[in-house]
């Protein structure tokens, strides 16, 4: 695999050729500063623009001056703003899943620059997009400097039986399946046939020969029949998650001439274990709970102290 295919499918190489058929979406590039601020330990919030306003505080008790990104934070609120007041959070290609549980209502949906800054903090799937995004690239091309973005996206409510994950291989789809594995959804098995055509016919429309890649996987949501949102592209290798199928059978179906399969769970019995089952108790309470880090709690409970603090005085002004 080389480093290009990674490059294509992070959001900003694809989004433009794709605007209609995909959730609305805004990108800001960050600058180093932020996403220095972002591989640091510890999860303390940025001083807000209005802080800076006031007065130059310093952090009190601790010998981190806090930094911050007025620029960054007015593009952010001004995106949310055009967004409709509710985003989902992502970088280049990964979103914090592993994180919603530090927020209230153990959800992504983001209405302000100090949600989204504590997912990201919060979140071992961003760490990789920034520390090792080409993982499975070869050696030689591993350097290089990648320009960071934020990728805002409308809140859409999507009903996890609609969520498909499509393999495509020489431009054309191999696989289809139910993009959460660890669910039984009783409506899906009798749609498994229209689903299967909607969704070739889709790809074959409005993907097929626009997307940089001839192999990709691709995500997409069911809004109504026959009607489909792209989610998402990924790499076409094991970074990306086979769901239903094995990459072993995905690189068969590639390089031979099956049918296209779209496989889902067809009873209770047939659920998967949640892949986000690791991250439901995070792994900074097991390691607290284990003593082998206090810190993380220190650093925890002064984050939450200072985010309580940010929201009194919004409600105060
Ligand atoms: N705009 C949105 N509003 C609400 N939920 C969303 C939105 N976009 C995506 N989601 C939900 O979040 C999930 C993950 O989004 P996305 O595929 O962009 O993340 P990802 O990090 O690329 O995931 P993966 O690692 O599996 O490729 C989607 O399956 C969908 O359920
Ligand atoms: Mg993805």
């Amino acid at each position: 695999m080389n480093r290009q295919h990674i490059l294509n499918c992070s959001f900003s190489s694809w989004y433009a050729n794709f605007v209609e058929h995909t959730i609305e979406s805004e990108v800001i590039k960050l600058p180093q500063s932020f996403v220095n601020y972002l591989l640091e330990d510890g999860i303390y919030l940025p001083l807000s623009k209005d802080e800076i306003a006031e007065q130059n505080i310093q952090d009190v008790g601790s010998s981190k001056v806090r930094p911050s990104f007025p620029d960054l934070q007015a593009k952010v609120e001004r995106a949310i703003n055009q967004l409709g007041g509710e985003v989902f959070p992502k970088l280049n290609w990964s979103a914090p899943r592993d994180a919603s549980w530090i927020a209230c209502g153990n959800s992504l949906k983001c209405h302000t620059f100090n949600d989204i800054i504590l997912l990201l903090k919060s979140s071992n799937f961003i760490s990789h997009d920034l520390t090792e995004p080409f993982t499975l690239c070869d050696e030689t091309e591993q350097a290089g400097q990648v320009q960071y973005e934020l990728v805002l996206r409308r809140w859409t409510e999507i009903p996890p039986s609609m969520e498909f994950r499509v393999f495509v291989g020489n431009q054309e789809v191999i696989a289809i399946s139910q993009r959460d594995c660890s669910s039984f959804f009783p409506c899906v098995p009798p749609l498994v046939d229209d689903i299967t055509y909607e969704i070739n016919n889709f790809h074959d429309r409005y993907v097929a020969g626009l997307f940089k890649e001839q192999h990709y996987v691709l995500d997409v949501f069911r809004k109504d029949k026959a009607e489909f949102l792209i989610v998402d592209f990924n790499p076409f290798n094991e970074v990306t998650d086979s769901s239903l199928f094995t990459w072993t059978e995905l690189y068969r179906m590639r390089d031979g001439d099956e049918e296209c399969d779209l496989r889902c769970i067809k009873e209770e019995a047939g659920v998967q274990p949640s892949p986000y089952l690791a991250y439901s108790m995070p792994s900074d309470f097991l390691d607290l709970r284990s003593g082998t880090d206090a810190n993380k709690l220190v650093d925890f409970l002064k984050m939450e102290v200072q985010r309580q603090d940010d929201s009194v005085d919004d409600d105060e002004r």
